[in-house]
């Protein structure tokens, strides 16, 4: 036998993470992989808290909301409404019924504003003429979302469970009680539209 066996001559090569964090790979620019990969992230981190974060927030303000001349007369009215101002001294602004409070919801809603913009942009409601025209199809949908949502801005403030149904009038007390409730399935929207602005004329 004149051959030596191979592994007589040389160690196997070890092998595993251990070996290879030791000894990185023969192609360096493969590090840029994981590398690229840290710096995404962290360079996407600091976009969320820096940038959309604070974006998300300021379009959440009731200064933003109401920044188009189209905002003007819901903004009147719900000031003329309790949910502005009221013994409590507990104010409801626009984000507060008209943004879901989770942040996958939250983002949704965001996302579906791309909407409102655009009629703002294309001048869709600019007139009180085209926003009467525009109210029931607008109210319509803020309807379906409530109900979707099971009223869930609502029950940001309020509760059935916070309800002292006693101090109630006995038609509020029928209404909300949990087994009138359990067996209508009903919603706040379902009886109570019209909180913060006028009904549509065509109700
Ligand atoms: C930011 C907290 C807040 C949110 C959000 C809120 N409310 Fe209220 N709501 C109040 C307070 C405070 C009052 C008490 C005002 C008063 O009676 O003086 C009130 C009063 C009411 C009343 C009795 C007065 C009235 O206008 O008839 C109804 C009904 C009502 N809310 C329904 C709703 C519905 C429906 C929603 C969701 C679309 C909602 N609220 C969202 C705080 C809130
Ligand atoms: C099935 C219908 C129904 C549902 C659902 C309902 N309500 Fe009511 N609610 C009533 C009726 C009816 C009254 C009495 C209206 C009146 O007296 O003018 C009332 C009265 C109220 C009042 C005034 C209470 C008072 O004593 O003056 C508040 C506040 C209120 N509802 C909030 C809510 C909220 C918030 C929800 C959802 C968590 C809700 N309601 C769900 C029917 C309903
Ligand atoms: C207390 C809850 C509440 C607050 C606060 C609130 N909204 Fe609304 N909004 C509603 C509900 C409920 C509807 C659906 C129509 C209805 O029932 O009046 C609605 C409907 C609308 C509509 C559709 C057109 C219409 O008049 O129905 C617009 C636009 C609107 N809101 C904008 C705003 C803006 C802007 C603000 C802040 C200045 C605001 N809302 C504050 C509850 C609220």
């Amino acid at each position: 036998m004149s051959k030596k066996e191979p592994s007589e001559s040389a160690p196997p090569p070890r092998r595993g993470i251990w070996h290879w964090l030791w000894r990185p790979p023969e192609r360096w620019y493969l590090l840029g992989i994981p590398a690229g990969a840290l710096l995404f992230f962290l360079v996407g981190i600091v976009f969320v808290v820096f940038v959309l974060r604070p974006q998300l927030t300021f379009t959440e303000s009731q200064e933003f909301c109401t920044s188009c001349l189209e905002m003007d007369e819901p903004f009147n009215q719900l000031q003329q409404s309790p949910h502005w101002s009221n013994q409590f001294g507990i104010r409801a602004t626009c984000a507060d019924c008209h943004l879901p409070p989770t942040l996958g919801a939250s983002l949704v809603a965001h996302f579906d504003a791309r909407v409102d913009v655009w009629a703002h942009l294309t001048g869709r409601i600019d007139t009180p003429e085209k926003f009467a025209k525009n109210k029931l199809r607008m109210a319509e949908v803020v309807w379906k979302d409530l109900k979707n949502m099971d009223s869930v801005t609502c029950r940001k403030c309020h509760s059935f469970a916070a309800m002292a149904l006693d101090q109630q009038s006995r038609e509020a007390a029928k209404h909300h009680s949990p087994e009138y409730i359990a067996k209508t399935g009903k919603t706040c929207i379902d009886c109570h539209k019209g909180v913060a602005h006028t009904l549509p004329d065509a109700m």
